[in-house]
């Protein structure tokens, strides 16, 4: 500041420079400053102009229900009360950034002694936030040839997290074909949303899965989880109903031939005795036209 003055001093003749004595400017190092959460951060206004001694500097936090004040009367005041402090003539430093001051700011002077008697800075701070451990779901077990979604979500995080899959420790590459172990998987993987799609799941895609939520200011992981892959049998499935049918046919067989040795007979009379009245009608008659025979044939021998 003063150094300006005095090489307007120097230059006094100079048209640009005997306006820009009499009028505030600011100037800032930087208009986009960012910091992690608890770290600290400068909002950078500098006068690079101004001939009023003792000018009226303000600070605003521009929100979306507009502005509220941060600097007023020589006081930070607001939410900031004891984590801000004023250095230099109107720098406003934030010791300890929390997520809810991501906002623009406005740095305003005035100066009643200039000709431009007024000049303002908006500041956009961003207070990026680590992401916490993010919910993921991995189905346990899949069938052969079956789709598969495995997702991941975490939502603390501030600019808003991108996620990575990890399958036995190694990274999944967005596209398969990317890394061979991965080419003949046939995955959809979004970094975006976190979801990790098989169309069809195959054997190989069996292993251990964790995911990764991460931003610019650093990330987070859930625990391996294992999906399983297993074989729909078919071999297995004929093999199973085989065997369920041929011990029906061997108990059948063997109740028939009960029945015509007469085994059955005096537990068949007392079952007839409580059964009959108990059913209803039309079933009886159904039922008893199969069974005909063979009570006709009890009957005779009892
Ligand atoms: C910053 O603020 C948080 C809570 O808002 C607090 O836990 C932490 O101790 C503070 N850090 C410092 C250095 O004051
Ligand atoms: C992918 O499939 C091809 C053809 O079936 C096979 O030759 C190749 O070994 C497979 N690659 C991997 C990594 O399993």
């Amino acid at each position: 500041m003063a150094k300006t003055r005095l090489a307007c001093l120097l230059t006094l003749l100079s048209t640009h420079c005997y306006f820009n004595v009499l009028a505030v400017v600011l100037r800032t190092a930087n208009n986009s400053p960012w910091t992690d959460e608890f770290d600290k951060v400068e909002l950078s206004c500098l006068i690079d102009s101004i001939s009023t001694t003792n000018p009226r500097i303000e600070w605003k936090k521009i929100t979306s229900e507009g502005p509220s004040y941060v600097y007023f009367e020589k006081k930070i005041s607001g939410d900031l009360a004891n984590r801000a402090e004023i250095r230099g003539p109107a720098t406003l430093l934030i010791t300890n950034a929390t997520r809810s001051d991501t906002a623009k700011y406005r740095c305003e002077v005035t100066a009643a002694g200039d000709h431009k008697t007024f000049d303002e800075i908006v500041i956009n701070l961003v207070v990026r936030v680590k992401p916490v451990v993010p919910k993921c779901s991995v189905p346990k077990s899949v069938p052969f040839g079956k789709s598969a979604e495995l997702s991941c979500v975490e939502e603390e995080g501030f600019p808003k997290s991108q996620y990575q899959w990890f399958k036995n420790k190694e990274a999944i590459p967005e596209d398969p074909k990317a890394n061979f172990k991965f080419s003949n998987s046939s995955y959809t993987l979004s970094a975006e949303t976190g979801t990790l799609k098989f169309i069809s799941v195959r054997k190989e895609d069996a292993g251990e899965y964790f995911c990764r939520a991460k931003n610019d200011a650093g990330y987070s992981e859930c625990l391996p989880q294992a999906m399983e892959v297993y074989d729909i049998d078919v071999v297995g499935i004929i093999l199973g109903v085989l065997v369920v049918v041929t011990v029906l046919l061997c108990i059948t067989v063997g109740i028939c031939c009960a029945y015509k040795r007469g085994y059955f007979s005096s537990q068949k009379q007392t079952g007839n005795n409580y059964k009959a009245p108990a059913k209803g009608d039309g079933v009886d008659y159904v039922r008893t036209e199969d069974e005909g025979d063979f009570r006709h044939k009890s009957s005779f021998v009892i």
